[in-house]
């Protein structure tokens, strides 16, 4: 193991490995006995004892529908369910609870902005004399609803391109965003490339012509203090599941005044004040946006993650991953053969890091590093376009969390020299 001053001291800025207790499944072995390193915190972060702990209180304990009811248990699935949003609004910097969405997940949140102005009066339409404007690093989630918007109005679809070493391309910004850009939807953090995206420059832009701005915080809002009132933009976008919360939450924040006027995408339950048969009339926002039974159970989990990382901090999680960054570019700076896909510092980047071994296919690489329990992702990561422009079939990549350690980098770096050996 390589000893970086700083790192791996006292002056660390490392979380305290006790934290990993939290989270059963990181003592789980694997393959008759390999101690399980998982790097695959991009896809999806394990869960601590404190969330599944509330999922199953509140199934043991409260579980019912939540805003219709008049007994107990709907009063009190109810405050817990309303309690998690006032959690989010919280964690966000949101300006009001009312602004908070919950979904299933990042995907549909997208897909309901994408839907709101489709369907929007005037001045939030997208129509055929209009633009879209997205990137070449986004994920297909923040791909093909813009594209499905753009074949059914008839607007035009643009993008910025990408850079060598894996930034976005905005030397010709005046162009891409122009008086007819109605939307700029793009990700905070790139799930492939691992960078992390100048969204002044692109608001301020956005701006100057009166152009929404959504913003794809996926794989911000668990890596990183997130505030929706810093950023600018007008919809931020994230899933629960990557950050300590269960799979099938996601929200979308919005701003308040857009929330009144757009209108909604599911119609249902829960979202209507009055129904007659010949028409409707919609709840307040965010009720609007919410129809059927929502994810009760799934947003008190979410709640619970948030309570769990804010204990922790933000900035303390941050500040770990990126010391874990700066070692792990360091140490694939030793794996001959290794090229980064993105950017080769920890600058600008976050714990997400692609990268290809000389020319042995990802699958092969990500299937012989599982033989010795270390999980990663190989392929396109959902984003595809990105493996295009560097013209590249897929990648191999490793992503960190707050129970990662150095440990487990070397074990990759380990991992890896057995790979090369296996494969000549
Ligand atoms: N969006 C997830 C990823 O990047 C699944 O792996």
């Amino acid at each position: 193991m390589t000893q970086l001053p700083g790192l791996l001291t006292g002056t660390s800025q490392l979380l305290d490995e006790a934290i990993r207790k939290d989270f059963p499944i990181l003592d789980r072995q694997v393959h008759d006995g390999k101690k399980l390193v998982y790097l695959d915190n991009a896809a999806t972060s394990q869960k601590p004892r404190q969330v599944l702990d509330a999922l199953s209180g509140y199934y043991e304990q409260y579980n019912a529908n939540v805003h219709r009811g008049v007994h107990v248990l709907a009063e009190e699935a109810t405050a817990l369910y309303e309690g998690a949003r006032d959690k989010v609004a919280a964690f966000i910097n949101a300006p009001s609870r009312d602004e908070v969405i919950f979904t299933k997940n990042a995907s549909e949140s997208l897909n309901l902005v994408a839907n709101m102005l489709g369907w929007a009066d005037e001045p939030y339409r997208v129509d055929h004399e209009t633009e879209i404007v997205i990137t070449e690093m986004e994920h297909h989630s923040n791909i093909v609803p813009w594209q499905l918007l753009a074949q059914r109005t008839g607007a035009k679809l643009k993008w910025f391109g990408l850079t060598d070493d894996g930034r976005l391309d905005l030397s010709n910004i005046d162009e891409i965003i122009t008086e007819k850009t109605k939307i700029v939807s793009f990700v905070l953090v790139s799930n492939i490339l691992g960078t992390v995206n100048p969204v002044e420059a692109i608001v301020r832009r956005a701006q100057e012509v009166g152009a929404l701005v959504c913003i794809d915080a996926s794989q911000a809002a668990p890596h990183m203090p997130l505030d929706v009132q810093a950023l600018q933009a007008d919809f931020v976008a994230f899933t629960g599941h990557k950050m300590c919360g269960p799979t099938g939450i996601g929200v979308l924040w919005g701003r308040q005044e857009l929330l009144e006027d757009l209108p909604p995408f599911l119609g249902g339950g829960e979202m209507i004040e009055t129904v007659s048969m010949h028409s409707s009339t919609y709840a307040p926002a965010p009720h609007k946006f919410e129809a059927g039974t929502p994810p009760i159970a799934q947003a008190v989990g979410l709640g619970a993650a948030i309570d769990y990382l804010s204990a922790i901090g933000m900035d303390r999680i941050l500040a770990h991953e990126h010391a874990l960054t700066e070692y792990a570019v360091k140490r694939f700076a030793e794996v001959p053969g290794l090229r980064i896909i993105g950017p080769t510092t920890a600058e600008d980047r976050g714990a997400a890091i692609s990268f290809t071994l000389g020319d042995i296919h990802p699958h092969d690489v990500g299937q012989v590093l599982d033989e010795q329990g270390i999980a990663v992702r190989v392929g396109h990561h959902c984003a595809r376009p990105v493996c295009l422009r560097y013209g590249i079939p897929a990648t191999t990549r490793a992503s960190f969390y707050l129970y990662s350690t150095p440990t487990e980098i070397d074990a990759l770096v380990d991992g890896l020299e057995h790979v090369r050996n296996f494969f000549g």
